[in-house]
């Protein structure tokens, strides 16, 4: 690791400020959470209100010496400040107070580096740290640097520390290649998706929401998932065949965060693309958090930030067993469209309600046909299957078979295009897939 992260149970006195020119008020209990999160062990924490960051120290005087007589009665090792704070007041800070500092960017990141489990997962970290510590690098380098300037003095130290930032330039070029390399593949992935039209259902929530747990629940695989901050840093990806809906990809996806720093939204842009991307957003909320609604406001907020505020979503109430009525259930829209179900994915209660709906609303955008396709039309057969709309199929004593389909409409509408339904041979019947059949909707096509 590239910079110092907090050993677990590092004692750490934590700052947290209002700025009259902030419109939102930090949130200290978020705060007091991700420091956890990262390992480190809150043993005293300052608030307090100023019109703005003091240029040299970010706090004033007074709140200094408070934050030193704090590390002075518990013996932290560390402070850590709720806000981004430049490089050289951190290191004003650190030397006027003997002590380490990580803000808010520092912070999340180690807790990213501490979670990030695939390749491109990893190499995401290592650039956002190495971008992060490229301006702070003088920090390690302070005895050279003092040598600066004076005769017989000027020389190595400067050049070391040139050459330092000639490697990180070098590595973080390198890195950006790499994950450009990544980023090409997972676009091919979900280009190829989206050709044979497998729907993806992104799980997207607030950190500590249960999007591990549901994922695990929905794909019997195992994710990582603990009770810590940020859990999940990789989508993972899981192709599933649910109930009523048919292959489906479901992905879990990185814990949103209010504040979540500018340059993490970009560093992560991978993460959360496969949200934005996303045919269905189960959009998992933690319902006996006392947070509940600011939460799924925050969710909001990042979605929209990220291009996925119009992608349809259902709501996912998760811990009902902490709830007085733990009764899972759906909840429709004036449309008759599941909009909200309620359920426990650490006790496996209510998935069977989830995974109906989430069938609904995928299969409202689906179509179902029989088509009777002579022996001659091989190729739409092919088709068909290459498309992953077949469901079952019956060969007849002629040679000819009668396949049921189920696919998106788009995809029907592109085969209706294709050689083999315009030829005139192919007979097929459909049925909406929407929740009551409508028997108008059935009917024989022949062309
Ligand atoms: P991040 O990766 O940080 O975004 O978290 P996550 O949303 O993936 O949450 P995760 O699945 O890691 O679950 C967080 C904690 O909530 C874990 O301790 C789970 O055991 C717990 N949890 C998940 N679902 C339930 C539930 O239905 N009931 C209760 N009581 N706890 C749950």
């Amino acid at each position: 690791m590239f910079f110092d992260r907090p050993a677990s149970g590092e004692l750490a006195v934590l700052v947290s400020l209002n700025f009259d020119s902030e419109a939102e008020p930090e949130n200290p209990r978020e705060f007091e959470e991700l420091v956890l999160s990262a390992g480190g062990d809150p043993v005293a924490e300052i608030t307090g209100r100023r019109s703005a960051p003091h240029a040299k120290y970010f706090v004033g005087s007074g709140k200094l010496a408070e934050i030193g007589a704090a590390i002075a009665d518990t013996g932290a090792q560390l402070v850590i400040f709720n806000h981004d704070i430049s490089p050289s007041q951190e290191r004003n800070i650190e030397h006027e107070l003997c002590c380490r500092v990580l803000d808010r960017t520092g912070l999340i990141l180690d807790i990213f580096a501490q979670r990030a489990q695939t390749h491109e997962g990893k190499l995401q970290v290592e650039l956002a740290q190495l971008e992060y510590l490229s301006t702070r690098l003088v920090r390690g380098w302070t005895h050279l640097e003092r040598q600066k300037g004076g005769i017989g003095l000027r020389g190595p130290g400067e050049t070391q520390l040139e050459m330092d930032r000639r490697l990180i330039r070098g590595r973080i070029a390198s890195l950006h290649r790499r994950l450009e390399k990544v980023r090409r593949q997972r676009d091919q992935g979900r280009r190829s998706r989206r050709r044979s039209d497998v729907a993806t259902v992104s799980l997207v929530g607030y950190t500590n929401a249960g999007k591990s747990t549901l994922f695990n629940r929905l794909t019997n695989a195992n994710v990582y998932a603990a009770d810590k901050l940020f859990a999940t840093l990789d989508p993972t990806m899981r192709a599933v065949n649910l109930p009523h809906a048919g292959n489906t990809v479901v992905a879990d996806t990185v814990g949103f965060i209010s504040h979540l720093p500018h340059k993490l939204v970009e560093a992560f842009r991978a993460t959360l693309e496969e949200a934005a991307n996303a045919t269905l957003l189960l959009h998992v909320i933690d319902a006996s958090s006392s947070e509940m609604m600011e939460n799924i406001e925050r969710v909001e907020s990042v979605l929209a930030e990220i291009g996925a505020a119009d992608i349809p979503r259902l709501s996912v109430y998760n811990k009902i067993d902490l709830l007085e009525d733990s009764d899972p259930r759906v909840e429709y829209d004036a449309a008759g469209r599941p909009r909200a179900v309620w359920i426990s994915a650490q006790n496996a209660v209510g998935l069977d309600v989830l995974s109906d709906a989430v069938g609904d609303l995928l299969a409202s955008d689906q179509i179902r046909a029989s088509c009777h396709i002579p022996a001659s039309e091989g190729r739409l057969r092919a088709r068909l299957y290459a498309a992953q709309a077949v469901l079952a199929e019956h060969r007849q004593n002629d040679g000819s078979t009668i396949v049921d389909i189920r696919t998106s409409r788009s995809t029907w509408q592109r085969l209706l295009k294709i050689e083999g339904l315009n030829s005139g041979k192919v007979v097929y019947e459909t049925e909406e897939a929407t929740k009551v059949a409508d028997p108008e909707a059935l009917g024989s096509v022949n062309f």
